[in-house]
């Protein structure tokens, strides 16, 4: 059985108080349920944000990021073995700002994944098209080059440590959504596209989420759909009480 899954996704917005007010707060609107909920803080916060988590068994922590080399002298980086000895379950990978503003290729999330998984951290594998591509009609082409050329090296046993996150780029801070259908569309094909490397049990098992200017007014109706277990969340969830209504969409 897949998990749903709702992820805040900070970025660099919130100073040390801001964000342990967030987390509190959080985790006060929260009961225990079903969805997996997971908070992804800058990384100066994150030690002290996945310590407040610590007991919450339905609440993990993520890093934006990781460096795609193991060791040494790379001033400023962050190794998947620090985030792992802090006792971190995912990162991040592949989001478009990253690819975009910090020139991140495929074959780069390529190594970032792999020292995600031999660090045993879970990796959310983001994907998505620019409005050229979409308008070009190659975005199908264009998500299943980023999912097989950064992923399809792994073994079945290492691809069960991928979530997919399909954040189409012209929908993130917009505040236009992907509409419900053109979202199932494109969860629809990256399952095909994993069931046909991968075979059923992977691609019936593995969690892709939707982000994009979701929100609570659409996030029930992305959820709704049979292939969206979830979002990946932007500026919605650097509100307390947007993020929970969100994650209670379910
Ligand atoms: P918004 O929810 O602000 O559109 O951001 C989505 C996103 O990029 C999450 O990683």
């Amino acid at each position: 059985m897949r998990k749903n899954i709702v992820v805040g996704n900070w970025k660099m917005n919130l100073q040390r108080k801001e964000s342990l007010d967030l987390v509190g707060k959080v985790i006060s609107l929260l009961e225990n349920q079903d969805v997996e909920v997971v908070l992804a803080p800058s990384y100066t916060c994150l030690y002290k944000v996945n310590k407040m988590c610590a007991d919450l068994s339905f609440i993990q922590t993520a890093s934006q990021n990781i460096s795609k080399n193991k060791k040494g002298a790379f001033t400023g980086e962050v190794s998947a073995e620090m985030i792992h000895s802090m006792g971190v379950k995912y990162t991040i990978l592949g989001h478009s700002e990253r690819r975009e503003y910090f020139n991140e290729s495929n074959q780069d999330l390529q190594m970032k994944v792999d020292l995600a998984i031999s660090n045993d951290l879970d990796v959310i594998f983001c994907c998505g098209e620019s409005l050229e591509h979409r308008d070009a009609g190659i975005h199908f082409d264009w998500i299943k080059s980023q999912i097989e050329e950064s992923l399809f090296h792994l073994s079945e046993d290492e691809f069960s440590k991928i979530v997919i996150a399909y954040e189409p780029i012209w929908a993130i801070g917009t505040g236009v959504t992907a509409s419900s259908p053109q979202a199932e569309e494109i969860h629809a094909f990256i399952r095909s596209v994993i069931f046909d490397k991968y075979g059923m049990n992977v691609s019936a098992n593995c969690s892709v989420l939707y982000g994009g200017s979701c929100n609570p007014n659409n996030a029930k109706e992305l959820f709704s759909n049979e292939n969206i277990d979830g979002g990946l969340i932007g500026g919605a969830s650097l509100d307390a009480n947007s993020f929970v209504e969100i994650i209670k969409s379910f």
